[in-house]
């Protein structure tokens, strides 16, 4: 899953240092960690609230937990994670130029034949004075995703999407295809 990753250009001497080359490494296992159990739990939600009230109910549910749960998984460890994309449908998760960058990456690999499941990104830059390492990860979009995300939508779906997120822009996505990102970061 993860033969896809490639590592960002690091800093003058840092590049040539193995031993910060077996930290990237590290780091990188730390971040998909953290991403399972944010990918993991916003996932358990969803499907609690499509279970308990079909996805109209779940889009709330979604609405309201996602920054919870990502509060938590922060404050549990350490990372700050959220969901970006390239076809947005709440512009409070613009992505920064970064992540626009590596999206942007992520289209072109994928229009030349690589899968989005297989796509990661993980590299050193400087934040505020801070050195911090960012990781980044294709979301590929899977059936359960489709009821909210995909190409033919319930009425109801619809409707609610229309209201709460006007400026939607996150339809029409096929099974496979890349529906945004996980990103990832710890200073260092
Ligand atoms: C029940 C409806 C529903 C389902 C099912 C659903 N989503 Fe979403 N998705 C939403 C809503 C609503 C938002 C906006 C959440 C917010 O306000 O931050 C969203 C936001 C996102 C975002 C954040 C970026 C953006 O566009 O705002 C990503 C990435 C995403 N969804 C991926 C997925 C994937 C992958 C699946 C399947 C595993 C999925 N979604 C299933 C409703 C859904």
């Amino acid at each position: 899953m993860l033969k896809g990753v490639m590592t960002g250009l690091l800093f003058g001497c840092l590049a040539a240092s193995p031993a910060m080359a077996q930290d990237m490494e590290a780091l990188k296992g730390e971040a998909k960690n953290v991403m399972m159990k944010f990918g993991g739990a916003l996932k358990g939600e969803l499907k609690a609230g499509m279970e308990a009230g079909g996805p109209v109910n779940a889009i709330g549910v979604c609405n309201e937990k996602a920054p919870a749960i990502a509060a938590k998984v922060s404050g549990e460890t350490g990372w700050t994670v959220r969901r970006t994309s390239h076809k947005l449908r709440n512009p409070a998760s613009a992505p920064d130029a970064l992540e626009q960058k590596v999206l942007q990456t992520f289209l072109d690999r994928i229009a030349k034949g690589e899968a989005a499941a297989d796509l990661a990104f993980a590299t050193v830059v400087e934040e505020n004075g801070k050195k911090t390492f960012r990781f980044i990860k294709a979301i590929p979009t899977e059936e359960l995703c489709l009821n909210c995300h995909g190409e033919k939508l319930n009425p109801e779906v619809v409707a609610k999407l229309d209201k709460v997120y006007p400026g939607d822009k996150a339809r029409g996505f096929k099974p496979g295809e890349m529906r945004g990102v996980f990103t990832l970061s710890k200073p260092l």
